[in-house]
């Protein structure tokens, strides 16, 4: 099957008096399969909401091509409208209305069944909240009213930016459920922005990430982070001396394969399997007291593929590394908690430059 969305070498340059022009999309290529949760992930100001906006005809770009449901966008937009439900730009709404009526209007404006009002508030877990007036809506209620007013004509493409925002725990749980279940009981293809690590790694399929208006990376969640992961696994014994005789004996054992020396352990990388270094340190008269596994979270893979950005056309491939900036490197920490968005600098734009300041 076709891709659902397909974009390439997308260019939008923000040019402003007196100073440089700005690549906030930079040849940016994008490719999203049908009835998935797809990941738009990069740090603050890396393009993403602007290619949301030139996907759905908000803003218009300098260069490439993108196709929705195989069509031509934004000269086709017209035929393929109807398919596709978004929340991109921060929706307004009436606010002496309640959800209910918000909703209603809609549904009516659009020559939708009243039905849909229900099963949709329903869906978003506004039911409650339904008869309030959207005045007394607080952030993540106001966002639920979006993604609620998205589903209204059960879309085939439902297109989220940062749908997280504004959403306390129980509420990402619910909303990760809710886009889970559309993409996979119901067919409907996701795509969700965001720079929430953690959120992309629990709810989405597969995934894209973007730096400085380019591509990254771009493949299943899983695959990004195990080509990524290097995976290493840390060895103790009961004498801590025979630690430089068991690192001899697997770099000897198998080309390939290292072994270092940190204080009271060993660190081995490149063993084809846990139980291959077991057996072979026993065949060496060395027992292990201690055996763990260590891989990579999803927040060092991001740091070190977005901490430098490839060059024009570049796209890195599964399994091939970017080279980290010190930076970069020193703020990822192993083990450091995920759930925290990234608070990489942004990468130019107003808030770059307020930065700097
Ligand atoms: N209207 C505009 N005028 C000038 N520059 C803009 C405009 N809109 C966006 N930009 C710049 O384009 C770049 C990309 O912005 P964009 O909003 O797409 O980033 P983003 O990935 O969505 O970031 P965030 O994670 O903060 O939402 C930023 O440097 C931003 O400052
Ligand atoms: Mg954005």
């Amino acid at each position: 099957m076709p891709p659902i969305i397909e974009i390439s070498g997308l260019r939008k340059t923000y040019r402003r008096s007196f100073r440089q022009p700005h690549h906030a999309l930079d040849g940016l290529d994008l490719e999203v399969a049908a009835g998935q949760v797809h990941g738009f992930l990069g740090p603050n100001g890396s393009g993403k909401t602007t290619t949301l906006r030139a996907l759905l005809g908000l803003i218009r770009v300098d260069g490439g091509t993108m196709r929705v449901f195989g069509e031509e966008v934004p000269h086709r937009l017209p035929q393929v409208v109807s398919r596709i439900g978004a929340v991109v730009e921060s929706p307004q709404f009436f606010k002496h209305f309640s959800g209910r009526l918000t909703l209603q209007l809609l549904a009516e404006s659009a020559g939708l069944p009243k039905e849909r009002v229900e099963a949709v508030l329903e869906q978003v877990g506004l039911r409650e909240a339904a008869k309030a007036s959207v005045k007394g809506y607080s952030l993540g209620m106001r966002q639920r009213l979006a993604v609620a007013q998205a589903l209204l004509k059960q879309p085939q493409l439902l297109i989220l930016d940062e749908p997280a925002n504004g959403l306390d725990p129980a509420g990402i749980h619910h909303m990760r459920e809710l886009l889970q279940w559309l993409a996979h009981e119901q067919g409907v293809t996701v795509v969700v922005s965001s720079h929430l690590l953690s959120e992309v790694q629990q709810l989405c399929d597969s995934m894209t990430i973007v730096s400085r208006g380019r591509r990254i990376v771009d493949g299943s969640v899983a695959d990004i982070i195990a080509g990524h992961s290097g995976a290493s696994l840390s060895v103790r014994v009961p004498d801590a001396g025979a630690l430089p005789e068991a690192a001899e004996a697997l770099k000897t054992a198998k080309a390939g394969v290292g072994a270092v020396v940190e204080r009271d352990r060993l660190v081995v990388t490149g063993a084809p399997e846990p139980a291959w270094v077991t057996q072979t340190l026993a065949e060496s008269g060395i027992y292990l007291s201690e055996l763990v596994t260590q891989t990579k979270n999803l927040e060092s893979v991001f740091l070190e593929l977005t901490g430098t950005a490839p060059q024009p056309g570049q796209t890195v491939q599964i399994g091939q590394s970017v080279a980290v900036p010190q930076a970069a490197a020193q703020s990822a920490p192993a083990g450091a908690p995920i759930e925290a968005p990234v608070n990489a600098a942004p990468e130019s734009g107003p808030e770059a430059e307020e930065a700097q300041r």
